[in-house]
């Protein structure tokens, strides 16, 4: 026997003998064999902790539905045209706007992960869902790991949740959860939060990533296998960080995230990934004293309180998911008295913001140097489409020149480099929008009054299309 060879059996020999142990990084699941202070794939900092690898055996030795995954039947590979797609119907969740964003209500056996800031409202909303859903559909095993069963009955009385088949576990073991899933059968199983539960597979400690992620895989199997609904809550932080949600995406079949401002009254559940549904889906709540009450009409909500003759604000009419909703883009241009002019962006890309002024400044003739310029989505609304783009500059024109738009005047449209304005998509049901909201006047781009198709038409909405930022300006002021 050569040296090395004795040196590679005796190496051998300890990776054997000893507990396999890995470094796992919290915040995107990266593994390593020693501890880093960096993350080389995310970047984070000390987010490494040392987690036990399962014994394979432990690992072989769950259900048949381990080794053969979630949907698998164990038979083999099928033809596709053999394969039945008489699927059972979707789920009413009982909330209207709760049904919208998950593509029209809930998919049998689907795993759904429900995102948000803690106190944002996760459990309210899962409450009220579960509570009619057990009224309508069948019994819902309910299990916090937060609160208890009394709590949430409390919580439930302001909801307004009467005697319904619902059950509530105050229980943070996942193999008891899986346990009472099993007894239950219940038609839809709400785990309240995916990070304070533990299996007692993992000796590492709750909310960490390893734990997390075997909560769901289970969670994913039992909701496959036993066909039924399961909702996880999951915390996120501001920064998208704390164990879990963001590395769970990929196991789950519905990613849906809660948005909104502690101190607004509206919150947004936005979707995000859906495997059954269109994504950028949205449904508008507002918070109550009795929970959350669905807003039918978003547009109203975003509207409500907008001034009209001050200048620097202009109406845009977005597509969000498949509805159109009118929000109300807001700029301030105001002397800068540093040396450095500052740019600040809420609710809209600030590099797009930076590209939009350079549009301005160079194709509109308007003088930004040396001045601050603030622009903020009112409500807190997020606006990522590129129609925002014409509202965008209007309102900083607006601003800038200390006159109002147009009374009654909504805008949309994309901005191009050159100083056009481009053509999108859905004109037809943004000018609708605009016109049902009592708009008089829609500024649009002229790409989008097309003859070959229909073309955008309301009655009572006179439609100004325009090719360029300058003649946008002209027709915005009048
Ligand atoms: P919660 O659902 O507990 O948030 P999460 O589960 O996302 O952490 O509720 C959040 C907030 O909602 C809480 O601060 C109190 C408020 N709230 C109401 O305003 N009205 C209500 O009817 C309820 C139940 C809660
Ligand atoms: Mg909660």
């Amino acid at each position: 026997m050569r040296p090395t060879d004795y040196w590679l059996l005796t190496t051998d020999y300890f990776v054997l003998m000893k507990p396999r142990a890995v470094f796992v990084c919290q915040s995107c699941g990266t593994q390593a064999q020693k501890w880093m202070g960096r993350c080389p794939e995310c970047g984070a900092w000390n987010s490494f902790v040392e987690e036990q690898v399962a014994e394979p055996a432990t690992a072989g030795a769950a259900s048949g539905a381990t080794r053969y995954g979630p949907a698998s039947s164990g038979a083999g590979a099928r033809l596709y045209a053999d394969i039945d797609t008489a699927s059972a119907p979707r789920l009413s969740t009982g909330i209207d706007e709760f049904d919208r964003v998950l593509g029209g209500g809930i998919v049998p056996g689907s795993l759904v992960l429900l995102g948000g800031e803690p106190g944002i409202g996760k459990s309210t909303l899962l409450l009220q869902a579960a509570a009619a859903f057990a009224r309508r559909v069948g019994p819902v095993l309910y299990s916090s790991g937060e609160e208890s069963e009394h709590q949430i009955k409390l919580r439930g009385e302001r909801l307004g949740v009467d005697r319904a088949p619902l059950y509530l576990l105050a229980e943070t073991c996942l193999e008891r959860i899986l346990e009472e899933i099993g007894r239950l059968k219940p038609a839809l199983v709400v785990v309240d939060s995916v990070q304070t539960v533990f299996s007692l597979k993992l000796s590492s400690a709750p909310g960490s990533i390893g734990q997390v992620r075997e909560a769901a895989t289970q969670l994913l199997f039992t909701a496959k296998g036993q066909n039924v609904p399961t909702f996880l809550v999951g915390h996120v932080t501001k920064e998208g960080s704390l164990a879990g949600p963001k590395s769970l995406e990929h196991i789950v079949d519905t990613v849906l995230y809660f948005e909104g401002e502690h101190h607004h009254a509206h919150r947004i559940v936005r979707a995000v990934k859906n495997r059954f549904g269109a994504v950028s889906e949205l449904g508008v709540f507002e918070m109550t004293g009795a929970g959350l009450r669905p807003v039918p009409n978003p547009s109203e909500l975003f509207l409500a309180e907008r001034p009209t003759s001050t200048p620097g604000s202009a109406v845009v009419c977005c597509i969000e998911g498949s509805r159109p909703i009118l929000v109300e883009i807001q700029a301030l241009v105001s002397s800068s008295s540093y040396g450095n002019a500052r740019r600040m962006a809420i609710g809209i890309d600030p590099n797009r913001l930076s590209l939009l002024l350079a549009v301005l400044e160079k194709r509109a003739g308007l003088n930004l140097a040396g001045e601050d310029v603030y622009v903020n989505v009112a409500g807190g609304v997020t606006v990522e489409e590129p129609a925002a783009d014409l509202g965008v500059v209007a309102a900083v024109a607006s601003s800038v020149r200390n006159r109002p738009l147009r009374p009654q005047t909504a805008v949309f449209g994309e901005v191009g480099l050159g100083g056009e304005i481009r053509g999108i998509t859905q004109a037809g049901r943004r000018v609708r929008e605009a016109a049902q909201m009592g708009f008089a006047r829609c500024v649009l781009p002229k790409g989008n009054l097309d003859p070959s198709d229909a073309g955008p038409a309301a009655p009572g909405c006179e439609l100004l299309a325009v090719a360029s930022v300058a003649e946008a300006l002209d027709q915005l002021f009048g």
